[in-house]
This record gives structure tokens, sequence and C-alpha cells, in this order.
């Protein structure tokens, strides 16, 4: 969703924010802008399209050490050059980029005209540029905190003034704010993305926190003007981690990272002597897991895939009721609370604004909750009482690959790690153990299958709809298979227990659609060969995903693409990926945008 990026210092700031607008392009936008600071006046220059509109734009001698930028995803007003970011006020003398909603953007709009303001745009952010304008206040960031004291909603904001060189004003309440601390300059961004080319020292803003950003450094106060103290953490990833490098698309680069990206999901994890993982960032002792009584996975999309797959695991090996709900859901049906609950939110970007709510809810009614999140110091990492974090690396296609595989590594070793305060055994710990490990290798032998699975997923392809079945953990991956399918490629697909196939579903099932079959070899393996049979005996083509290639799948499915065998509880986490491999292949076949689908952005920071 909506990028923005800020700096000030000795450079020309326009490179700075071009690039920085680049490295945030795969979060998903529909229109750009910069406003710099020159010598002489605030220049502003917008554009709808790609960023490369933009850059089209821009003359040849706009100059200045002081700006900010912004990529726009469109929510109030269509895209359009005039609504596009950044704004102004009346007199053109500060500009705003703005990330969030302002909830009371209407009324606020109807009094600043009739207070006699001139608003250019249908957005509720132009509203920003106009408030702090009319705000008194001896400086632009106590202008800022004034203005900011009349908004509900949430913002991400930078603010810069021609009256005050040298300056950003950046504001965060619920949208991601990173300052990034230079050598005698300073970047600002709404991801980190943004940052790393330029520094590996940054700071996060907190909620309803205002920093007063200038070259040497920077100061932050509470909204109501209380100083606060922050220290600048390390980022750990480079620049380079957000290259495609030789790969055509970042999808199949997060595609083929998997077992590099397992391998470090499980890294310092493993104590193969006890056949227990080492989770230190659960901060709860094994005394508060005994308590535990119940546990509830939160995530939106396919993070509440993962949460499906990963309560199958969780009951499994815990024997603790464990079940996942969509967290976009989860605060409107008032949910109950419980203190000998686990609630567990999966957050890929840890920016999800509908699994922070869910967030907020429980913490606010007094449980527990753990994260699983990629995104290192994001906002649902920073709010959860303790979590693990995935070390999938950054994701940038949309579409969720490596994040979902090592969300399901950290659920495994969390209900290895629960299981093992419980009834678990140590033989049975250090055989779950094993069989993590040997996941990396087992990735590369499925990924190494791509031409065969490119060859099915020409028969697909042209297909206009598509089934995918599977039974327990199994229907979390048709689900997810489902769910890349349709994405990517823009084939209609569904997913459905095999169970439910006589229930209805099968009325649709002819020799135009394809049905996916997730097979593994485990209880319900005979009722699930029951199921394609009834599949074929209407002529509908199956692609089985399965164990083996043996003449009862060969019979029962038209395709059958092999996943290696492995510990029946970690089969979800092979299975999805030669669902991975068929949606890309299908999207690629189809000339589909692989890494931007139509409509979808990579982090979903509005409800
Ligand atoms: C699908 C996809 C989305 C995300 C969802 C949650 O491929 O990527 O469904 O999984 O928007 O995002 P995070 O994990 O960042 O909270």
């Amino acid at each position: 969703m909506c990028g923005i990026v800020g700096y000030v210092g000795g450079q020309d700031a326009v490179p700075v924010l071009l690039e920085g607008l680049h490295r945030l392009e795969y979060r998903g936008y529909d229109s750009a802008g910069i406003a710099v600071r020159t010598k002489t006046a605030l220049r502003v220059h917008k554009s709808e399209g790609r960023i490369q509109q933009l850059e089209a734009k821009l003359p040849a001698r706009l100059r200045g050490t002081t700006g900010i930028a912004h990529t726009r995803w469109a929510t109030h007003g269509e895209p359009s050059d005039r609504n596009a970011h950044p704004h102004v006020d009346c007199e053109s003398v500060l500009a705003v980029v703005h990330n969030g909603i302002i909830e009371n953007g209407t009324a606020l709009r109807a009094e600043l005209e009739a207070a006699g303001h001139t608003l250019r745009s249908e957005t509720d952010s132009e509203v920003l540029a106009h408030l702090i304008e009319a705000a008194e206040g001896d400086s632009l960031e106590a202008r800022v905190r004034r203005a900011l004291a009349r908004v509900e909603g949430t913002y991400g904001l930078l603010v810069i003034d021609r009256a005050s060189p040298d300056r950003i004003v950046a504001a965060r309440n619920g949208s991601p704010v990173v300052l990034g601390v230079g050598d005698k300059e300073m970047f600002v961004a709404s991801d980190v993305a943004a940052l790393v080319r330029h520094t590996d020292r940054v700071v996060y803003l907190d909620d309803r926190e205002v920093a007063s950003i200038r070259p040497g450094g920077f100061s932050t106060t509470t909204l109501d003007a209380k100083p606060t103290t922050k220290t600048p953490s390390p980022v750990a990833v480079t620049d380079e981690a957000y290259e495609r490098g030789e790969h055509p698309h970042f999808m199949h680069k997060e595609i083929h990272e998997q077992p590099e990206a397992v391998e470090r999901a499980l890294r310092g994890r493993l104590d193969r002597d006890f056949g227990v993982a080492h989770l230190g960032g659960l901060n709860l002792s094994a005394r508060d897991l005994l308590d535990v009584r119940r546990i509830k996975l939160l995530g939106c999309g396919s993070a509440f895939y993962a949460g499906l797959a990963g309560a199958h695991m969780l009951e499994r090996l815990t024997r603790i009721p464990t079940d996942a709900e969509p967290a976009s859901e989860f605060r409107y049906r008032c949910p109950v609370i419980e203190k000998d609950t686990l609630y567990i939110a999966i957050s890929q970007s840890g920016e999800t604004a509908d699994t922070l709510a869910a967030v907020r809810e429980v913490r606010r009614k007094g449980g527990r909750v753990l994260g699983i999140v990629n995104a290192v110091g994001s906002t649902i990492a920073r709010e959860c009482d303790g979590g693990i974090y995935m070390h999938a690396g950054p994701e940038v296609a949309v579409a969720s690959t490596k994040a979902f595989t090592c969300t399901l590594v950290c659920l495994a070793l969390l209900a290895i790690h629960l299981g093992r305060i419980r009834d678990l055994s140590p033989s049975d710990g250090k055989r779950l153990l094993g069989a993590l490990e040997r996941l990396p290798g087992q990735i590369r032998e499925i990924l190494d299958r791509g031409e065969a699975i490119r060859g099915i997923a020409r028969g697909i392809m042209k297909r206009q709809d598509a089934f995918f079945i599977g039974r327990a953990a199994g229907y979390a991956v048709a689900l997810e298979g489902a769910q890349k399918l349709k994405e990517i490629s823009y084939i209609h697909a569904e997913a459905y227990p095999a169970s439910e196939l006589k229930h209805g579903p099968l009325a649709l099932v002819s020799a135009k659609t394809p049905t996916v079959a997730i097979l593994p070899d485990d209880d319900l393996y005979e009722k699930s060969l029951s199921s394609i049979e009834e599949i074929r005996a209407r002529r509908g083509p199956v692609i089985a995903i399965a164990h083996d290639d043996d003449s009862r799948v060969r019979e029962a499915a038209d395709d059958v693409i092999v996943v290696p065998r492995s510990e029946p509880v970690l089969d979800s986490i092979l299975m999805t990926v030669p669902t991975q491999l068929l949606a890309y292949e299908c999207a690629v076949g189809l000339g589909r945008d692989v890494d931007q689908p139509r409509n979808l952005a990579k982090s979903v920071t509005v409800e």
C-alpha cells in the first residue's frame, strides 16, 4: 500500500527520494509524487501511474537537500494527478505525504472550507496540510502536533515547510514510520526497504509520536509534547535482499529461496539432545505454557491459511484445542478473551491493519498474544507479548510464498516446544527435529521438478475454473493453493474439503474444471482416493500432489506431482510448494503481472 520516503542532509534529495520510491514499488500503488525544498521555493510534482511517469515530468534542474515523496494506493478519491501526494496548503508553503485514513476527514474538510481554505483534491490527506497551515505554534513540529490533536484516524505523516529549512517533521499513529540515521543526513520512510541502501541504523516511531528530523539528528515527543527517548537499532537486512537478481520475478526468487529461508527459520532453534526447540522470544516460561488450555491463531489471507494448517500441527503434537480465525473478522464479533488461551497473530509484514487490530483487542481485554512475524521491528512484532520471527528475509512479491512455509516451520517449532512440555516424548521430539532439518533438501527436490510442474500448469491455464481439495491440514494447503492461483493468474479457483465434494461442488465438476488434490499418505488416504474417483467419474481432470507415484495414484489422477515423505505433521509444508509453482507457471503462461497482481497490495495497512 502507500509508501512514504523523506530525506534531509547534504545530498541532492531527488535521486535519493526516487530510489526510495522504487524500493517501495512492491507494495502496490497507482500514483506518485515528490516535494523538494529548493533554495527559493517548495516544488511539488505528481503523476498518476508509475514512478517512471513522475520521473519523466520532473524538471532537470530540480535541486534541493530536503524532500519528501509518496506512492499512493487510492482509498479516498480515484487515482489521478490531483489526488496524488504530496498535498499542499493554500499558499503552497508546506507539503505533506500521508499513509492511513483520516476518519473525521469529511467534517474537518467542511470546517476548513467554511474558514476559507481551498482544498484541491478529493483526498482525506489534504486536510492535514490545511490543518497544519491553520494551526498556531512556534515551530513546525508544534503546529503539526496541534493539528494532529484534531485528527481521528491513522497516519504515517511527513511534513516539510518552506520556512523551516533542513527539517522534516514526521508523525505516526497506526501507520509505520522508520527513521534511518546517516552521517550528517537522515532518511525516513514507511518501510525499511527504502532505507537499507543508505544506513543500517534505524528508529521506529511509536503511535502518537512526532519526530523533528534534521541532518545532524532527530528529536521525538509525544503528541502532547512530552520528550521521548529513542535509541537506533541495527537492521540485519541488506540491500541485495531486495534485488531480483537473475530471477524473472520476485515470486520466482522467493519460491526458490525457500530452502535457505527454512534453514534460517530453524537456525539456533533446535536442541537435538533433548528433542526440544529453543524459542527465546516467547517471553513465556514452561510454567506459563503449562497453563495454556486453548490456542487461537489469527491472520489474514495466506497468514490465516497458514494458521489453519498450523492449528493441525499444534493440536496433534500438544493435544491443546487449537483453531484459526481470520483476524479481519475477529474483533467484530466481540470475542471472549480467556486468560488460559494463547493467542498467536501471524503476519509477514507485521503491519496488516486487521491483524494489528486483533492483537490490540486481545491485549486490551487482558489476553496474551504471541506474534509470528517476518518483518523485524514491525508494529505487530512490537505490540505482541512475545513471538517468533520467521527469518524468511524480505518478501517483495505480493503473493506470499516463503513467508507461508516459514510460518509453518515456526508453528511446528512451537508445537514441538509446547508438546515437549506436555506429553511429547524426547524420542518423538528428536524425530520431528530431524524431519524439520531435512525440509530444506526436500524442498530443493520439489523445486528440481519445476519443468514437469510447468507442463502440468499448461493444462490448468487454459481453464477458467479450478478446484483444490484436501482433508484436515491438506484442506489448508488446498485453500492456500487456490488463493495463489486466483490472485496471480486470475483463474477462478475454489478450495473444498474433499469430504464436502458430494455436498455441492460436484455439480460443477466437468472435463473443463481441473482439480488439484492434496493427497498425503495419511489416515485419510483411502478416502481421498475415493473423492478423486468421484471427480474422474465426471470426467474432471485431476492433478494429485502425493508421496507416491504408484499404480493406484497413477490410475486415480491424470498427473501426479511427487513430494518427498516427511513426518505427517509437516506434510503441509512440502505439499504447498508445488501449488506455488503451479500458480506461478499459470500466471507467467498467461502473461500476468506476477509480482504485482491487479487490485492487490503487499502490505494491507488499511481496514
Ligand atoms: C496472499 C497474501 C495475502 C497476505 C495477507 C496478510 O498471497 O500475501 O493474503 O497473506 O494480506 O499479510 P501479512 O502476512 O503481511 O499480514
